[in-house]
């Protein structure tokens, strides 16, 4: 009896323990400069899907679930529109997100949303009808010549007031159905804010404020680039329309942050249409959406949406060495790395491994459901398995130690390369410990064997090759990988060799079960990763 009120409660006291942990709110955390998703008390690896734009409807979902699915994700982005949500002024219909939640509990993912609203791709295509052509009440941007742009003025106060409304009700709404749950762990606030073509409004407001000193927390955030303070073109020069455009998006978006946030404190980012990611940033030739988060003016989103946690590149450009400058322009110590979309045409995969492998929160490859539209030539051809396969089989590398590789990443324990373009060798630098990753040839052999030269593996042109490492001891590797191969070595060039690499895999509990100890020709060449991820536990020695 007295054992089993004992085991009552613990087994109380456990439950309560998981509640607690639920109940957390799910927040970004950052230390050492580094930064994580806490989702449940615990870091997150988000394995995102993002479904096509017009795929937020309740009959559209069940084309989505599937490919989710077969993909594997675990979080899934989704667009929530203004103008489904206020369709009629101050009538809310909150219908769409009920039956997404509902659906999204069953199939056992986490949510994004995203807030289609002033700003889609830039233009207010998802406003309700009775936004979208009152231009006296919610103004469009003017050019210099007075005519006027496609795109809201953010100096719209109307706008903003409305927007801020409607934002509100969606997270107060989310608070009521999700503030135990947590199915929904982040919202995305507007999508691609900024003006193509135009480098910032001239209409009456913009222009006085343009005249005005540039606020103390811009200068704080945003180096200046020929005076220390003074009006937008003293401090900005020929910086100056489009850092000025910047903010006053910023601003706006940090008004509806900020309105939302206090009705539902969970994560918040915004997405960018990418500029060239190479430092230093030119000044803008129509070349980019003037105003948006570009890489270049983090600082001036981080002043003016401090509610704001992240601000997240949109990857739809192949090269390799773009994406790697795209993960180095957005990771910094004060904004967590968050690959928020990326293209899911099969070349793209592969960089999973250097985004999951250098901090970043999760990946999100766009256009993850079986609505039959493509749209290539930014993504896959296809609306099918064909499409999804490719992403799917890098998801089973990292998702049966998703929350593992989260806690590493926040550690900064974590590593990964892609195959690049060239098909060229890379190294990773660890501590005490350094790795060569390289590509496209044959398991066994060098690739200048004159055998190996004969012929060259089906993979040595296709771009499907990556690997993460995590440092897990001092000595110690946990290794997740496809079509590279892997050789560790001192990094002082001591002599060293293999003590042991056991491939395996983390069961539901996350537990090793390993399945072989490779030794022999599965070492002599290297660490041979095939087509599909491998998971190895390796441990190095000196001699
Ligand atoms: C990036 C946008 O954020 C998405 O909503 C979508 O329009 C893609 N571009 C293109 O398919």
């Amino acid at each position: 009896m007295k054992l089993l009120h004992r085991l009552a409660g613990a087994l109380a006291s456990l439950s309560f323990a998981l509640l607690a942990h639920a109940a957390e709110m799910p927040r970004i955390e950052t230390r050492d400069g580094r930064h994580a998703l806490i989702v449940d008390g615990a870091p997150y690896l988000m394995l995102g899907a993002q479904v096509h734009n017009s795929s937020n409807y309740p009959g559209a979902l069940k084309k989505v679930w599937p490919a989710v699915h077969e993909l594997g994700a675990n979080t899934v982005s989704v667009p929530v529109a203004w103008e489904q949500l206020e369709p009629r002024e101050g009538h809310f219909d909150f219908s769409f997100v009920d039956q997404l939640l509902k659906e999204a509990r069953e199939n056992k993912v986490r949510l994004v949303l995203l807030w289609f609203a002033t700003w889609k791709n830039t233009s207010p295509q998802y406003v309700p009808e009775w936004v979208k052509f009152d231009n006296r009440r919610f103004p469009r941007m003017r050019e210099a010549d007075g005519k006027i742009s496609y795109c809201f003025s953010p100096f719209g106060a109307e706008t903003l007031k409305a927007d801020s409304r409607a934002f509100t009700a969606l997270m107060a709404h989310l608070k009521k159905i999700d503030g135990e749950q947590h199915t929904v762990i982040m919202v995305q606030v507007e999508n691609e804010a900024g003006t193509w073509g135009l480098d910032r409004d001239y209409g009456p407001e913009a222009e006085a404020a343009f005249k005005q000193a540039v606020p103390a927390e811009v200068l704080a955030h945003q180096p200046a680039k020929l005076a220390a303070s003074g009006n937008w073109s003293q401090v900005y020069g020929d910086y100056a329309a489009q850092y000025f455009h910047s903010y006053a998006i910023a601003r706006y978006i940090g008004v509806v942050a900020k309105a939302g946030r206090a009705a539902f404190d969970i994560p918040l980012y915004v997405n960018n249409a990418l500029r060239d990611s190479t430092p230093p940033a030119k000044v803008w030739a129509k070349d980019f959406s003037s105003g948006g988060p570009t890489w270049d003016v983090i600082g001036i989103y981080k002043a003016a949406a401090p509610q704001v946690d992240v601000v997240a590149p949109d990857v739809y450009g192949p090269e390799s060495k773009g994406f790697i400058a795209t993960l180095d322009a957005f990771q910094r110590p004060d904004n967590a790395l968050f690959v928020a979309e990326i293209s899911n045409a099969a070349a793209y995969a592969r960089y999973a491994y250097p985004a999951l492998g250098r901090g970043s929160i999760g990946i999100v490859p766009f256009g993850i459901d079986y609505f039959p539209y493509s749209n290539f030539p930014l993504g896959a051809k296809s609306s099918d398995k064909a499409m999804v396969e490719p992403w799917a089989r890098v998801y089973r590398g990292f998702a049966p130690m998703a929350r593992l590789w989260a806690r590493l990443s926040f550690e900064g324990k974590t590593y990964g390369v892609a195959e690049g373009d060239d098909h060229g060798d890379q190294r990773i630098a660890m501590k005490g410990w350094k790795a060569s990753v390289t590509f496209g040839q044959w398991q066994f052999g060098e690739k200048d064997w004159p055998g190996n030269k004969k012929e060259a593996p089906a993979w040595a042109t296709t771009l499907q090759g990556g690997a993460a490492i995590a440092q897990t001891g001092p000595d110690e590797f946990l290794i997740v990988g496809q079509r590279a191969r892997i050789r560790i070595d001192a990094a002082d060039g001591a002599n060293a060799m293999i003590g042991r690499a056991e491939e395996g895999r983390f069961d539901a509990q996350g537990r090793w079960v390993m399945e072989r100890v490779w030794n022999g020709d599965q070492t002599d060449w290297g660490l041979n990763l095939g087509e599909e991820p491998t998971t190895l536990k390796v441990k190095m020695g000196r001699y």
